[in-house]
């Protein structure tokens, strides 16, 4: 059970919806570098208060931190790597496959999750986070039982300080002007398959795992 996978998508796409579950089932190891530069703002760690800035204004961090960050995540990747989030840039896909290199494995597939930009803006709005476990919810979509508490871990849920009007749009635009072209990156290599976002979570997950067995992966 071993698979190299990245999963591209905007902004609310469901990348770190769709990634819990995978990584939960399979024993991947998940690299998120939202989450990993949230945790370095919560410690008030150089990095986090170098980032934080470009985060809250929805700019990318640049290359060489989160490279520096990813390579020391990566060591304990050897029963497969769930990517979300990484890469952002066509820099970064390219240190990435040097430091696949380096490890000894290569990547299986990259998943773009396709998202109409209504449905985007709409998760995004009211998308709630739990603050001990990272579980997502959302006000509308799938409510915690209890108003502001994460059903799995009872922790408090918040809202992103990079989720209000402003943030949104400049990560969109973001997005469409460095992240967008790996599409075509991934294409030229042969390694890209797009799947229907839009749809409930667990069947995006079907799907996702459908793939991977029909591509050789034991997932
Ligand atoms: P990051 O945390 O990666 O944010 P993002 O890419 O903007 O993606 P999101 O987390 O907003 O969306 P998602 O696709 O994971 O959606 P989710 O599953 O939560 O990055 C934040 C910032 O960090 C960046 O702007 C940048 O500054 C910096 N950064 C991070 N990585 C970087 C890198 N590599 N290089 C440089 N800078 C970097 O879902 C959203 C909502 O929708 C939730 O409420 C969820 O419950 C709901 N939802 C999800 N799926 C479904 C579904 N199928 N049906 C119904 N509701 C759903």
């Amino acid at each position: 059970m071993k698979a190299y996978l990245i999963l591209l998508g905007a902004p609310g796409a469901g990348k770190g919806t769709v990634a819990k579950r995978l990584v939960d089932k399979n024993g991947w190891i998940q690299i998120s570098t939202g989450d990993m530069l949230r945790e370095e703002i919560a410690k008030q760690s150089p990095l986090g208060l170098e980032a934080k800035n470009y985060m809250d204004q929805g700019n990318l961090v640049p290359d060489d931190l989160i490279i520096k960050m990813l390579k020391t995540h990566l060591e304990h990747g050897e029963n497969g790597v769930l990517l979300d989030g990484f890469p952002r840039t066509e820099a970064q896909a390219i240190a990435l496959d040097a430091i696949f290199f380096e490890m000894g494995v290569s990547l299986d597939s990259v998943v773009n999750l396709l998202v109409p930009e209504e449905l985007l803006l709409a998760r995004l709005g009211g998308r709630l986070v739990c603050k001990e476990c990272k579980a997502s919810f959302h006000k509308l979509f799938s409510p915690p039982k209890e108003v502001g508490v994460c059903d799995h871990c009872g922790g408090t849920l918040y809202q992103r300080s990079d989720d209000n009007p402003e943030s949104i749009q400049q990560r969109l635009k973001v997005y469409h002007a460095s992240t967008k072209p790996l599409i075509d990156f991934y294409k030229d290599k042969s390694l890209l398959f797009e799947i229907d976002g839009s749809r409930d979570a667990e069947e995006v997950y079907f799907d996702i795992i459908t793939l991977l067995e029909k591509r050789g992966n034991n997932a």
